[in-house]
């Protein structure tokens, strides 16, 4: 382990206190607020996802966050009319995600290989250009680390969502000693190291206490709590075990 890693940052996802707002096309609950909660609460970063249907994150959201003091970062596919509003607003950071049309959340990390790597070998020197840290959303595969040092990521952000989804067990081990294996690879190449999707109160512990993971970054458990216990105390909570 390394302990100049310790404690694991935590990245609070605003995303769905901005869909609750959306449901109603309405100004509350403010995202922004619930940004500023967060942040008081413990959030080392605030996350959101600005996607292309706009359902939950709008360009204006995006624009405040950028402004407010801490660190903002984004996640959002390599389309160019996506990357451009990013580049305007520029975040400290930012994670470049697959994204379905449809999909209810992100499924997966980007594919590197086969050609589907120039899409963001090209949206990496947009954002680096502008002066922005890239993280690239990968499964947890030695082969899509490599990619990513390749073309030039400074983070990866390991998806955790088969570890998440595998409810301990067997299956469980398995998905996190990927995880760890990845995690250890993408140091070794100089990256550093996120991970995150579908993460929560229950099985968050077993990967904080991955070596040499920088972050974890967190949404809709954390939202989920602060409908039953307020913003602070889910906040507080997550980071707690963390330390
Ligand atoms: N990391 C990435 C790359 C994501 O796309 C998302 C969802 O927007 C998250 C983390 C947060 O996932 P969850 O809401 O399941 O915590």
């Amino acid at each position: 382990m390394n302990f100049e890693d310790r404690p694991v940052k935590l990245g609070v996802n605003i995303d769905h206190w901005a869909t609750l707002r959306q449901a109603r096309r309405d100004v509350e609950p403010d995202p922004i607020a619930a940004a500023k909660l967060a942040r008081q609460a413990g959030a080392d970063m605030i996350v959101a996802h600005l996607r292309r249907d706009r359902r939950h994150i709008q360009d204006k959201d995006l624009f405040e966050l950028c402004r407010l003091r801490g660190k903002t970062h984004v996640e959002v596919c390599a389309d160019p009319a996506m990357l451009a509003v990013v580049t305007k607003a520029k975040p400290f950071s930012v994670c470049l995600v697959p994204e379905r049309p449809g999909e209810v959340s992100t499924e997966g990390g980007l594919r590197l290989a086969d050609g589907a790597e120039k899409a963001a070998g090209r949206a990496i020197e947009r954002l680096k250009k502008s002066g922005m840290s890239v993280s690239l959303f990968i499964d947890p595969e030695a082969s899509a680390v490599r990619s990513a040092k390749s073309l030039g990521a400074d983070t990866v952000e390991l998806c955790t969502t088969a570890y998440a989804e595998s409810k301990g067990g067997r299956e469980g081990k398995t998905a996190l000693e990927k995880i760890d294996l990845a995690a250890y690879l993408a140091h070794e190449l100089g990256l550093r190291v996120h991970a995150g999707h579908g993460l929560d109160y229950e099985n968050v512990r077993a990967v904080a206490g991955i070596a040499h993971l920088e972050a974890v970054n967190i949404g809709f458990s954390i939202v989920s709590r602060s409908v039953f216990v307020g913003i602070n105390a889910a906040v507080a909570e997550m980071k707690k075990l963390l330390a």
